[in-house]
């Protein structure tokens, strides 16, 4: 389970005005909305990645974890091939979509995502029908804990088992990723849908995104008096801003540059990156090429063990993310120096960059004083709450009714 905290006081508070989300809460609101009683429940985990930032599309290696916290979809079958969308976090914003009449660009706002996995379910053949769908979550939304692929990853195994189509995971989560990237439009990765429907409880999930190859590597802070804890900066992010785009389109020119088809060709010994004679283009690289070195070394020690080893790695993949990458902002730089003061043994932002949340791995008798340590920072800066979220490396996605 995932424990959620603010500082003490509105965490306590914000838990009793809103229950967390899960199959009641989804049932009833699929009773609220569509007056009838679901055929199933299902629910997929919004994902912190250890670490592997902006590798997945350069077909490097990533080592996420599922979280308890995620998106219920309540479903049922419906006829006359309509799909009915309703969130009970966008009330008053329910869609209504043809599925004959689905196409990139015809479905905005939160909607696209669902639509979009409808429309690269049947694009990739597989025969779904009508549904009407009533999503809940728990996951705060744009926090860079990948509450899309939560939501995507949750309406494909719905409609998938309400339609009784059997598909792979590893498919199904190339599926999901196909809706964001030409549905919705975010040039995103393969890293978060594969979070959501292959992690396993107190693993992380090693994946190389070259050859789609994965592996469970133990992941169990508690077991190791340890904690990861999550700070939603309270600085919201886009995947469709333009920033990651951006970013996703200098590694293309970097590989283009050095002549391979992407980054993961280049190794950090052979000096390739000298070549790079665009700055930009250089560091950017730079980013790529230490951070898959990071991550095999990240995997190795936990394989071994050594979890807390992985503080110093943590720490620089922040940095490099933050100087080379340039995708950090103040919260994120001001939470990983801060939590390290206060006793983390590493910090680093994650996801996509430009807002969301941090990770600290922190001994578990420091958690308090980290988590008083960055509130207090936040306050004297005038900057918004932030939001403490104890990880806890959890299961995929799955069928819970
Ligand atoms: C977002 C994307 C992923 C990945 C990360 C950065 O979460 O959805 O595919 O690129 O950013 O590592």
């Amino acid at each position: 389970m995932t424990g959620e905290r603010g500082p003490r006081r509105a965490g306590r508070a914000a838990a009793a005005q809103k229950p967390r989300a899960g199959p009641d809460t989804a049932a009833a609101w699929f009773a609220e909305r569509y007056a009838a009683a679901p055929e199933g429940i299902w629910r997929a985990p919004g994902r912190v990645n250890l670490i592997g930032e902006h590798t997945d599309y350069n077909k490097g290696f990533v080592l996420p974890f599922a979280l308890g916290a995620g998106v219920t979809v309540a479903a049922a079958r419906r006829d006359q091939g309509l799909i009915e969308l309703s969130s009970r976090q966008a009330s008053g914003a329910d869609v209504t979509v043809r599925l004959e009449a689905l196409e990139p660009g015809s479905v905005d706002g939160w909607a696209a995502y669902p639509a979009g996995v409808a429309w690269a379910l049947r694009s990739a053949g597989y025969p779904v029908g009508g549904a009407s769908l009533a999503v809940d979550a728990d996951l705060p939304l744009g926090a860079g804990l990948s509450s899309s692929a939560a939501l995507e990853c949750a309406i494909a195994l719905a409609l998938a088992g309400l339609h009784q189509l059997t598909i792979p995971r590893p498919e199904l989560a190339a599926i999901a990723r196909r809706g964001e990237n030409e549905f919705v439009g975010a040039p995103t990765g393969i890293m978060d849908q594969s979070a959501a429907l292959l992690c396993q409880a107190g693993r992380a999930l090693l994946l190389d995104c070259r050859t789609g190859a994965a592996s469970a590597v133990p992941l169990d802070p508690a077991a190791a008096g340890l904690a990861l804890l999550v700070i939603n900066t309270r600085t919201r992010h886009a995947l469709t801003d333009g920033g990651y785009a951006g970013r996703r389109q200098e590694c293309q020119e970097a590989a283009r540059a050095l002549g391979v088809s992407s980054l993961r060709d280049i190794s950090e010994a052979g000096g390739a990156l000298d070549e790079l004679a665009d700055p930009v283009l250089r560091r950017r690289a730079r980013h790529v090429l230490t951070e898959h070195g990071r991550v095999l070394e990240t995997a190795g020690l936990l394989r071994r063990g050594q979890l807390r080893q992985t503080g110093e790695l943590l720490t620089a993949s922040h940095v490099s993310l933050r100087d080379d990458f340039e995708i950090s902002w103040p919260e994120a730089d001001a939470t990983v120096e801060t939590a390290a003061q206060a006793g983390a043994l590493g910090a680093r932002m994650i996801g996509g960059g430009f807002g969301g949340s941090v990770i600290a791995l922190v001994p578990a008798d420091r958690a308090e004083p980290v988590r008083a340590a960055v509130a207090g920072i936040y306050a004297e800066h005038g900057w918004r709450e932030p939001q403490f979220i104890d990880a806890v490396p959890s299961d995929s996605a799955s069928r819970l009714r």
